[in-house]
């Protein structure tokens, strides 16, 4: 094979073999192709795209890349992945929730490099909590509680490892098809038996547009029931954060919440949709409102936080200084936009520009008047919440909420369903 004629290829608007596909993937993990050959192909891929079997060849390659991991449990397994959203603390009390039902829900899940935040920052907000499990540790969770979320080890689809870092520093993320084979070859490898997918959709989203979104979820679906995964996907709105908080422990206190049956309604809206979606791809007859409810929810996240060696009863991280935003006008908040916010609080210390980059557990934004609040003037509408007070102004730069006379139409959470 020749990785020149590859380029050229798919440069040219053909399409790949299913031998030129498995053969670009193995030589790449192995390092026999180096970065600027597989950037340049990358680059091909995302302004010529791929038709479906090289996207079915693709996402089969980066999972052979690896081991795929199996769960002999006596019980069915189901996860959730959300392609990432401003203030997505959904799979917090999600997975507990599920799992209260007698599931297993098996995460594997990755740190957050951008705008948005990863599950594991959140997570390691809480005092001990640990991600990474052994294989038999995961096991063993999954026979217990029945939910974990963990870091995903190096053989998980690690084709897929590589070629993201690298479409991270090359203008490749925001691609349909290489989107969809990432996700989907390291849920395939995760074992679980059904998915339901959260395909996020607005400003704080990879996709703007829903026809887009529309298109990625129904891509990953067909990828997921190729698979012999049964799975299915929301497509909900991301055009301004999910909830009243973004930042790690800021948003595991809003997660508890929930699960204390408490907390924004959005947040609460989304959680139970999904459960409801998941408990159904595991033939589970039930109203998972009763389980936030009657704190069943909470107790299996309290006992799978243990296990993880975290103190669900620990305080919560808290930032050295805040700084609040105030609103210059009575009026309603007809603007806060979902990047804008994300960015902010990336800014503030949440996020990570590099992946060896700590985060600060304690800091993020809380929004005190969301989307369509009637607000006075001198009413606080933000707190900004940092380690690092310098932050702050590189914060505000990119913070506009805009107060009009009228209220802005309701926000639809939820735009469709793919299956
Ligand atoms: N998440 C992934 O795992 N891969 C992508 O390409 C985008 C989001």
């Amino acid at each position: 094979m020749d990785m020149i004629d590859i380029i050229r290829t798919k440069r040219d608007g053909a399409a790949l073999s299913t031998a030129q596909i498995d053969w670009v993937i193995d030589a790449y993990t192995h390092d026999r192709v180096g970065e600027e050959q597989m950037a340049a192909l990358a680059m091909a891929v995302f302004l010529r795209g791929m038709e479906r079997r090289e996207i079915v060849d693709w996402t089969n390659a980066m999972i052979d890349s690896g081991s795929r991991m199996g769960w002999t449990l006596g019980k069915g397994t189901v996860d959730k992945h959300s392609t990432g959203g401003v203030g997505d603390k959904i799979t917090l009390p999600l997975g507990p929730l599920v799992a209260a039902h007698g599931v297993a829900v098996p995460q594997l899940s990755g740190r957050g490099l951008g705008h948005t935040g990863g599950t594991l920052d959140k997570l390691e907000a809480v005092p001990g909590w640990r991600a990474d499990l052994s294989t038999p540790e995961m096991q063993d969770i999954l026979r217990g509680p029945g939910a974990f979320v963990a870091a995903a080890g190096a053989d998980l689809a690690p084709a897929d490892r590589k070629l993201y870092a690298l479409r991270d520093v090359t203008g490749t993320v925001d691609s349909i098809p290489l989107i969809a084979s990432s996700i989907m070859s390291k849920k395939i490898a995760e074992g679980t038996d059904a998915l339901v997918l959260d395909v996020k959709v607005g400003s704080g989203a990879f996709m703007r547009e829903l026809a887009d979104a529309r298109e990625l979820a129904r891509t990953m679906v067909e990828l997921g029931e190729d698979a012999g995964v049964r799975s299915c996907a929301l497509l909900t709105d991301m055009s301004t954060p999910l909830g009243r908080t973004v930042g790690n422990a800021l948003e595991v206190r809003e997660a508890v919440e929930v699960l204390a049956g408490g907390g924004p309604a959005d947040v609460v809206e989304l959680t139970l949709a999904l459960a409801r979606e998941m408990l159904t791809l595991a033939g589970v007859d039930a109203d998972p409102a009763d389980a936030l409810r009657d704190g069943r929810a909470m107790d299996t996240w309290r006992a799978m936080v243990t296990a993880q060696g975290g103190d669900p009863d620990a305080p919560l991280p808290q930032a050295r200084h805040t700084r609040d935003v105030l609103a210059e006008r009575d009026g309603y908040v007809t603007g806060l936009d979902a990047l804008e916010v994300g960015t902010a609080s990336w800014r503030l210390g949440a996020g990570r520009s590099r992946k060896e980059d700590p985060v600060q557990a304690g800091a993020g934004i809380e929004i005190h008047a969301p989307l369509g609040a009637r607000v006075t003037r001198g009413q606080r509408l933000l707190t900004l919440h940092t380690d690092t007070p310098e932050r702050f102004d590189r914060a505000l730069e990119v913070l506009a909420p805009v107060i009009g006379d009228t209220p802005p139409t309701p926000r639809t959470l939820i735009h469709g369903k793919i299956d």
